[in-house]
């Protein structure tokens, strides 16, 4: 498994398998669904694995080699994007959510497949425990993944944005690699006012494959908090 490190918040684990049982009831017989990355997907993917040995038929597409390899171990059936272009529903974890369910998402580095995964689901469910709520989106630093090449152009670019950039590096000091072969810059702007044009600049930046600002994405997203699980939807 990769190893990296990066400032995270204690989180309390008994929320994030509350927020990932809460998610079970979206996950239909029959259906496609995405396997998020994190920890706190990884509660939902073992409590799926559960499900699947009492008989739930679903099929997984998993959105890193670890959620798969964690799929695989606990008996569910896997398929690829190759396979099936339409999920039907994704649970997945984030590292921040605002108001309005814009998230930040990639602290596990698997922003990429993430979004892809996204894009391509139905019914797409964020789970996380109450320190992932802010008002606005920012304080964790936001992951932009890159081609190798363009890291030292595309940090340049972002620190005239107003970030702090830095790249992430694993345990053993040297870059982390993510499951597409890329780097990725961990970019502290404080707050994002206006995580839209971020977001637009982000993706005009030859070089940068994507970055972790999700937004318009998530369907609805389940927040454990104490005893309670909190259930946000967007304003239509
Ligand atoms: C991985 C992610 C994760 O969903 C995010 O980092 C939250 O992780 P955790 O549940 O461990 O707090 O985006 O790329």
């Amino acid at each position: 498994m990769k190893q990296f490190s990066i400032a995270k918040p204690m989180a309390n684990d008994q929320e994030k398998e509350a927020a990932a049982r809460a998610s079970l009831r979206f996950v239909k017989d029959g259906q496609v669904v995405g396997l998020g990355t994190g920890s706190t997907a990884a509660y939902f993917i073992q409590l799926l694995g559960e499900q699947v040995k009492k008989g739930l038929r679903v099929r997984g597409i998993p959105t890193s080699v670890r959620s798969g390899e964690l799929a695989s171990s606990l008996g569910i059936p896997l398929t690829t994007l190759d396979e099936c272009q339409e999920i039907d529903v994704t649970v997945d974890g984030a590292d921040e959510v605002d108001p309005e369910l814009r998230l930040i998402k990639g602290g596990g580095g698997a922003l990429l497949r993430e979004k892809i995964v996204a894009s391509a689901t139905k019914y797409y469910v964020i789970i996380t425990d109450a320190t992932k709520r802010v008002p606005v989106l920012g304080k964790f630093p936001l992951p932009v993944e890159v081609i190798k090449f363009a890291q030292a152009v595309v940090r340049k670019k972002i620190e005239a944005l107003g970030a702090e950039v830095e790249l992430r590096r694993g345990v053993d000091g040297n870059p982390y690699l993510t499951d597409e072969n890329n780097y990725i810059l961990d970019c502290r702007f404080g707050q994002i006012p206006d995580a839209g044009k971020l977001a637009r600049q982000l993706s005009d930046m030859p070089g940068v494959v994507e970055h972790g600002l999700f937004i318009g994405m998530a369907s609805v997203v389940l927040v454990a908090g104490g005893s309670e699980i909190v259930e946000l939807r967007r304003a239509e």
